[in-house]
Order: C-alpha cells, then structure tokens, then sequence
C-alpha cells in the first residue's frame, strides 16, 4: 500500500497501471470504523485497484467546531486500510488541493432541490462542498465504481444526481448501514460521545426500527411525532429533525401510498455530538 498525497503523482501512478484493470474508489474522512471497512472490503473485492481517499474536507462543514473537532489520526486509518487490501490512500492537503478562490467561494451546482431538506436545511452550503471534493476527487482518480453509504442517505442521493448531471461514467454503489451490536449506526462521531452517551445513543436505532414494525398501521403524521416523542423522551437525545421521504425525490410523503421507495430520515444531538440514522419503511 502506498500513501499519496499529490493530485498528480496519484493521477500519473493510476494513468501507468490501469489498463484494463477496474479501480474502486471509496472517498472518506478517515477517523475509520468498520462501516468503512465494509465498504473498502468491497472496493477491494469487486476491483482491480482499490483507491481510499482520506481527506477532512474543509468546505463541507458549514460548523468551525465541529471542522476542528473532526477526529483525525491519517496512520491509523492507513494501516487499517492496508489490513483490507487497499492500493493507495490518497492524503491531500487542503492547501494544495484547492485554490484560494475554491475554498472562499460556495461551490455552485444544480442539486435540484435536493438540497433544499434535512441536511440541506439545517447545514447550508454543506452539500455544495460535498459535491465539490467528490467531483474533484472523481477527475483524479476516474474510477470505474465508487462506494456510497446508505447512512448518509441524502449524501447518496445527491452523488447519484451529481454523476447524471456532470456526465461521470462512474457506476456508483450505495451499501447498507453497518451497526453496533447494540443497533447504533457506526459513526467517526461516536468517538466523541461519552460511554454513557453511547448507551442512550443506541434508543435512536432503536425506536426507528420498532417503527417500521408497525408503521402501515398508523398515519405518517403520527408516526412521525411518535418517533420524535419516543426518542426525545431519553434524557440526553434531542431530535433536529425526522423527515419521512420519497427514498428518491427527498420529498416529505403524506401518505404510506404516495411512494414505493419510503425512508424516514433522522438527526438527533446527543449532547453536543450530531448523529445522523435512517430506516426504510418500503
Ligand atoms: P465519511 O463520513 O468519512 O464517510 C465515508 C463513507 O462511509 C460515506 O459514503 C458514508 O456514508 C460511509 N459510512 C460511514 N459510516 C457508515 C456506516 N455505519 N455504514 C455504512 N456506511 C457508512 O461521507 C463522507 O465521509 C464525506 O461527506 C465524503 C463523501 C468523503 C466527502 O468528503
């Protein structure tokens, strides 16, 4: 495995080696867990050439705290990813990898409104800097498949519209949320929460799952409310928000009826710490 933190030195090493090799691409923040483990075992598996990005991408957080608090350890993260069989970590360093105007500069895109909900709502600009490094890192590397996690549900949705509109021929692969025993999503964020928080934190998986046991038997409306109450009844969680929505337009349905494809999607602070989780309902 080797570690790279220059565009060009990665771009020249693959342009040398790929010739009728497939290479997978999976893009993170580091801070690695066994979710994206999971998704490099795949890149690495269904792929010639495995390439990971670890960048903490300063243009998507629209929060200077939650920027600087971000854990990072590049070393540890590296030896994991060797241990799953991955080619070559890419490391840039902000500085290098944007121009000036790059990082001051909203980067603009036509996300078609699905911006405009649950993440998009409550971090503006956060989608715009996503787009913007993923884009960035997909002329690097010009993978034949990326690796996408269903927990950031919106995230995906956005880099599906992302490769259609900027003509990507890039196959994109969403993989299934990877959990604790205990139900909790597996999250870079879960570092930060106290043991005791992460106790309280496993009700949000929790009440989601038990919903989708009994959710053809009750209104949106009120399942809706009922999930919120239900978890905010723990002392310790705070909901932002619970959007129950079309899995593919983001928009909020009213009825069980309006869709075949319906997510619930949620944010809950747990103390300070944001957690993000989803359930499919159909
Ligand atoms: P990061 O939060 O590091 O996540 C990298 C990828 O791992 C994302 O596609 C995310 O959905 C997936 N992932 C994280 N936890 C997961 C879990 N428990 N189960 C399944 N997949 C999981 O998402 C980002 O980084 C950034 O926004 C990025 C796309 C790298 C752009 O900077």
């Amino acid at each position: 495995m080797k570690i790279i933190t220059s565009a060009a030195e990665l771009k020249a090493i693959l342009a040398n080696e790929r010739a009728g090799k497939r290479v997978g691409f999976l893009p993170t923040m580091g801070a690695l867990h066994e979710g994206h483990l999971t998704l490099a075992r795949r890149a690495v598996s269904e792929n010639d050439i495995a390439v990971v990005s670890v960048f903490v991408n300063p243009t998507q957080f629209n929060n200077k705290t939650d920027l600087e608090t971000y854990p990072r350890d590049v070393e540890r993260d590296a030896r994991l990813l060797e241990s799953v069989g991955v080619k070559y970590v890419f490391t840039p360093i902000a500085e290098e990898f944007y121009t000036k105007e790059e990082m001051e500069q909203r980067f603009q895109f036509d996300f078609g409104g699905l911006d405009q909900v649950m993440e998009g709502k409550f971090r503006p600009g956060h989608f715009n800097g996503v787009v913007q490094v993923v884009s960035k890192l997909f002329q690097i590397v010009e993978p034949e498949r990326a690796y996408f996690g269903e927990k950031d549900f919106q995230q995906l949705a956005i880099i599906r519209r992302m490769v259609e509109v900027m003509k990507f021929n890039i196959e994109i692969i969403g993989c299934p949320i990877v959990r604790e025993a205990s139900g909790l999503a597996l999250s870079s964020r879960n570092a930060l929460l106290t043991d005791e928080q992460r106790k309280i934190a496993t009700n949000i998986h929790a009440v989601l799952a038990e919903s989708a046991t009994f959710y053809s038997q009750t209104t949106v409306g009120e399942l809706h409310d009922s999930v919120i109450a239900a978890i905010n009844r723990h002392e310790g969680l705070d909901v932002e928000y619970f959007d129950i929505v079309d899995g593919r337009t983001l928009k909020s349905i009213d009825s069980w009826n309006a869709s075949e494809d319906i997510v619930g999607c949620i944010t809950v602070y747990c103390g300070k710490v944001r957690l993000i989780d989803n359930i499919r309902y159909k």
